[in-house]
């Protein structure tokens, strides 16, 4: 019986090697030959038919030609076929971003104090790891989050990565994955308080809101609306603390961008939020929430211009930070 058993499973497992060794051979050859198999094998793609494929495929190599084009316009930045490169830009806008303009405040600061020559918050442990928001639109929640995460750290000396759901599913003034706006969300933290990403996990989907009081671990006394379109007012913001702002990203220079600093082809009319964590003479330095594999390990640098005025993908237009 014993023998049996034995002997069946070395047939199985000789069959079995057989079988791998040839799908490898096969995925070897295909990957040489089609770079839309290596994307898909890269990035875990998988379509429910062959419809499904051949129609990705074509928006693959229309994408091709794209990122083939904003490279060789040489604007200091670079781009490849991320894992966005089977998107067109009309799903690429509608599923990854989600500002929605919400009335101001009228608390706008004046800001005062030193701007030093450069800072980064990642080097001073203030910034947790790059997030994903998934096809959710709720940017406007994790630029939120990374200002509470930036000001609890240095407050504390704690890290510790809090709850985007949270605001997507409580924060009833924004529209969860809808869209939203930064004033009304830090207004509810203000109120409310955050939890932790451990306690209240993102999900990337609205849910009912599952808030618990108990479990709030940081609960801002305020919040800032940096005086808008002043570089200056920026800088002596980011000089605090990381800085939640808004950007226009819809245009090409965002999807495939993978390193360098933007300039120019991105637009003023905000329609995602994100996290500026510093600076140097050339560039502001920005969190993005679309995961580590997209532009510079998850990051953006964006040109860092003097005159006022949005500046670059209006950068200046939006900038709130919370009190702790
Ligand atoms: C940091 O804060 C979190 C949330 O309150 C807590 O669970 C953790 O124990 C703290 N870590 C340290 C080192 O104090
Ligand atoms: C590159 O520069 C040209 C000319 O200023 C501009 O039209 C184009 O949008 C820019 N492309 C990117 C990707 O920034």
């Amino acid at each position: 019986m014993n023998k049996i058993l034995l002997g069946v499973s070395v047939l199985l497992l000789l069959g079995l090697t057989t079988v791998f060794l040839v799908e490898k051979q096969n995925n070897g050859l295909r990957a040489e030959v089609d770079e839309f198999q290596a994307w898909m094998h890269k990035y875990g793609f998988k379509f429910a038919d062959e419809v499904q494929l051949q129609y990705r495929r074509s928006i693959f190599y229309q994408n091709k030609d794209l990122v083939e084009q904003l490279n060789s316009e040489n604007n200091g930045t670079f781009h490849t076929l991320n894992a966005f490169a089977i998107y067109t830009k009309d799903e690429f806008n509608q599923l990854f971003k989600g500002y929605q303009k919400r009335q101001k405040s009228h608390l706008i600061y004046s800001l005062k104090g030193d701007v030093a020559p450069s800072i980064d918050w990642r080097q001073k442990n203030a910034v947790t790891p790059v997030k994903n928001q998934g096809q959710c639109g709720s940017c406007w929640a994790f630029s939120t989050v990374g200002g509470l995460e930036g000001a609890y750290a240095i407050a504390t000396g704690n890290l510790t990565s809090f709850s985007e759901q949270q605001i997507v599913d409580c924060s009833k003034a924004n529209a969860g994955c809808n869209g939203g706006d930064l004033p009304p969300a830090y207004k509810y933290v203000v109120q409310n308080g955050i939890e932790t990403e451990a306690d209240y996990p993102y999900k990337g989907v609205n849910q009912k809101c599952a808030y618990d009081a108990s479990k709030v671990v940081f609960k801002p006394k305020s919040f800032v609306q940096v005086t808008p379109n002043s570089p200056d007012q920026l800088a002596i913001a980011l000089n605090k603390e990381p800085v939640p702002i808004c950007i226009e990203a819809d245009q090409k220079a965002f999807q495939f961008y993978t390193s360098g600093i933007i300039s120019s082809g991105c637009g003023t009319n905000l329609d995602h939020c994100v996290l500026a964590v510093g600076y140097d003479a050339d560039s502001w330095i920005v969190k993005n929430s679309w995961g580590a594999s997209w532009g510079e390990n998850g990051y953006v640098r964006i040109a860092r211009t003097t005159a006022k005025g949005p500046g670059v993908c209006g950068i200046y237009e939006e900038p709130v930070y919370p009190i702790y």
